[in-house]
């Protein structure tokens, strides 16, 4: 019987976990073995007890986790833990790990992953296609984020989000800008609305204009065409001229603007500057923004990572690793999505063969057998 390994995360501050109660139950209706490290669930709130009841293993340290586990599903890559533990070291050989590994991004880690031939799958590289939706990590994380931006937004401006018509007088709603209109973005511009905004959203991609207008908000035309997105529907890097000129389209807004969300990405390289120091000079005091690209460098050239600072009066919010902050859902979301590619990949894990033409299997594997697969991270150690 195939063993599953779920350890405590450590990298810091993150609360998730890879597997709930509810999706330990499926791996055992699908006759899969379930080992979890002690505590793994407790930072979001899920005691060991409610795994126990749900049928798993408690493993009492990381170590013994990692030794009996042929299969490991993580939240965030494996580490150097606080007590000088790699996480890889502790993976059986040739085990298979599950997780994001962002490998362009930490490309050591190929060299360790392959010494101890693990088979290695970066949910981060899933394509985003139809058929592999309910296993697209990105997609439910950002989504939560783009919710979380908001609230954290409200919650730092000096004043409320919706009209109100009162005996004192009236209270005008608070102006709202979105940068990016991704999975992020429109579900930032859903909340803003929700909560009473008037939501403006941007996009260089021409076909969020309808996603965007859908949603209650208003679309700012970049002049793009639709050769500004990918073959998998991503943002293209435009030249540092259309990067000003859309400065300048964002600037006209700033006097009236309250809360500004930015999540412009460009898969592979760093985020877009769309919020120079000049331009935030130009905003309300009291005023906020909410960088959500700063894992990437940032959108607006003032975000401090980790931090939320003040500077000319406004704050700048550059939180990291927002979906650890509703670890509860972002859990249930996570582990859901992770079962579902497991539960894909089951009949070749137990007959121990992949089939790498498979669009999913070879989108995100990236080593096996002691070999890096993936066809643009090869290229790219080659290079
Ligand atoms: P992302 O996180 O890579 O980027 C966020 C947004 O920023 C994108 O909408 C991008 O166009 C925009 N952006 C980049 N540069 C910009 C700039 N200079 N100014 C303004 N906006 C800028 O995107 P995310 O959320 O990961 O989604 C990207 C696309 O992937 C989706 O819109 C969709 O086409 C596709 N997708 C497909 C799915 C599926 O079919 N299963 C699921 C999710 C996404």
């Amino acid at each position: 019987m195939i063993n599953i390994g779920i350890p405590k995360e450590i990298f810091p501050g993150e609360n998730r976990v890879a597997a709930v109660p509810e999706t330990v139950m499926k791996m055992i209706k699908a006759e899969l073995k379930v080992k979890i490290e002690t505590d793994a669930g407790l930072s979001a709130f899920i005691p060991d007890a409610d795994y126990d009841k749900a049928g798993a293993e408690i493993q009492p340290t990381a170590a013994s986790l990692f030794s009996e586990s042929d299969v490991v599903l993580k939240v965030q890559r494996p580490l150097d833990g606080p007590d000088h533990t790699d996480e890889i070291n502790l993976l059986k050989e040739k085990s298979v790990l599950i997780c994001p590994l962002s490998p362009m991004r930490y490309p050591d880690l190929l060299k360790k992953l392959n010494a101890k031939k693990i088979t290695a799958f970066s949910l981060d590289l899933l394509p985003r296609i139809a058929r592999a939706q309910s296993m697209d990590i990105l997609s439910s994380m950002s989504n939560l984020a783009g919710y979380k931006s908001i609230i954290m937004a409200a919650d730092h401006l000096p004043k409320i989000f919706p009209m109100m018509t009162t005996a004192a007088g009236t209270i005008l709603p608070a102006k709202v800008i979105v940068i990016g209109a991704g999975v992020a973005g429109l579900q930032a511009i859903a909340t803003a609305h929700r909560l009473g905004a008037v939501v403006l959203g941007f996009d260089t991609r021409p076909i969020t204009a309808e996603q965007v207008k859908s949603l209650g908000a208003d679309f700012v035309s970049l002049e793009t065409t639709h050769e500004a997105e990918d073959a998998a529907g991503y943002a293209k890097a435009h030249s540092a001229a259309f990067y000003q000129q859309e400065q300048n389209i964002i600037e006209k807004y700033l006097p009236q603007t309250d809360v500004i969300v930015t999540t412009a990405l460009i898969p592979g390289k760093p985020a877009p500057l769309l919020i120079t120091e000049a331009m935030v000079k130009q905003m309300k005091p009291g005023s906020v923004i909410v960088d959500l690209a700063v894992e990437q460098g940032g959108n607006c050239e003032l975000v401090e990572p980790g931090k939320i600072v003040i500077k000319h009066q406004v704050v700048i919010i550059g939180v990291m690793n927002i979906p650890s902050t509703m670890p509860l859902q972002t859990s249930q979301l996570y582990s859901k999505n992770i079962f579902n590619f497991l539960n894909y990949i089951l009949p070749q894990l137990k007959a121990s063969q992949f089939d790498f033409t498979d669009d999913i299997i070879k989108g995100c594997l990236i080593t096996h057998d002691g070999e890096t697969i993936h066809p643009l991270l090869k290229q790219a150690v080659n290079l």
